[in-house]
């Protein structure tokens, strides 16, 4: 990319309703056809060169936009920021404006949703959010397609347990919603989404047929569920674990739990799960787990969200 002010139609995937409910199901579908046929390059010239830049740890992020750019055909330029000039305090603005003369778009896992959002800001470029403290939106996708991998999205219940005001439960509530689902939180107070992310999701069912319900108790949450999904109690970046966990503990995801939803329900977990905190061994082990596949999908989805991506933004 060597234009030096964004095109009129920059697109950038911050949250997860950056995309409207059809263009997500165009971007799953491209993944489906991707994962059917790994070199299935859609028809467009595919990302040239991205950086990918990590704020905070991962394993699946990392690994599978380096490989998925690669069999786009482009190239990837994957950082950690500490050993960037970003860690020193070179402006989130200065690096965007930057970064934008050298690659075609810019994946970045940072902390606060406000860096991400000045990162697009200046940035010429499509900006993606790899996770941020707000939303894990790529994640969700992959969520989205091991679904439809099982069941019709639309009218599909997903109950989500444990931390649900942090990243993965604001993305399954909205990402969720945007497919006609009907979402079923799992939380304690303190832990239950911000109602200015229900008032969001309520626009977008108004739309789209899906709902939101919060409840405190687990069973209900749980209780004829087809798909039922958890987190970690202690996100990366957060502090006083020991309150977290006995505040959360009733929200544990074993056998005893799962046995209350629907006799196919498929369980998943964005991972790295902590084994015996939010989730069991018997059950991330076992028959209804579909996390292996979840984690595969990140890099067809995410494949297909930067092919998209560019194409829209060309
Ligand atoms: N699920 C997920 O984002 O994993 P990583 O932190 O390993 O990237
Ligand atoms: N909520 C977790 C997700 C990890 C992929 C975190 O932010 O650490």
């Amino acid at each position: 990319n060597l234009k030096h002010s964004a095109p009129l139609n920059l697109k950038h995937f911050l949250k997860d309703d950056d995309l409207t409910p059809a263009q997500q199901a165009e971007v799953l579908d491209l993944a489906a056809k991707l994962k059917a046929d790994r070199y299935a390059y859609p028809a467009l010239a595919g990302p040239k060169s991205v950086a990918v830049i990590f704020e905070k740890p991962s394993t699946r992020t990392r690994l599978s936009f380096d490989v998925g750019i690669a069999e786009l055909g482009g190239h990837s330029v994957v950082i950690d920021a500490q050993s960037t000039q970003l860690g020193r305090g070179e402006t989130v603005a200065d690096t965007a404006r930057v970064l934008s003369r050298y690659v075609s778009a810019i994946v970045i896992r940072t902390f606060g949703d406000d860096r991400i959002a000045e990162l697009a800001e200046h940035a010429t470029v499509p900006v993606v959010n790899a996770l941020t403290d707000g939303w894990h939106p790529c994640q969700l996708l992959a969520d989205l397609q091991t679904i439809a991998e099982h069941k019709p999205l639309k009218g599909t219940s997903i109950a989500y347990l444990g931390d649900a005001a942090f990243n993965m439960g604001n993305s399954t509530v909205i990402a969720s919603s945007l497919a006609g689902m009907h979402v079923r939180i799992g939380a304690p107070e303190g832990y239950q989404p911000a109602a200015e992310v229900l008032e969001r999701a309520a626009r977008i069912n108004a739309a789209t047929g899906g709902s939101v319900t919060v409840t405190a108790d687990p069973v209900e949450a749980v209780a004829g569920a087809d798909v039922v999904s958890t987190d970690a109690w202690v996100s990366m970046g957060m502090a006083d674990s020991a309150k977290r966990f006995g505040d959360l503990r009733a929200y544990q995801l074993n056998a005893d739990l799962l046995a209350h939803a629907a006799a196919d329900a498929i369980v998943l977990h964005c991972l790295p799960a902590h084994r015996g905190e939010e989730i069991t061994d018997e059950v991330i082990d076992g028959p209804h787990s579909r996390v292996f596949d979840q984690a595969e999908n990140r890099l067809h989805a995410q494949k297909a969200l930067l092919a998209w991506l560019l194409k829209e933004s060309a």
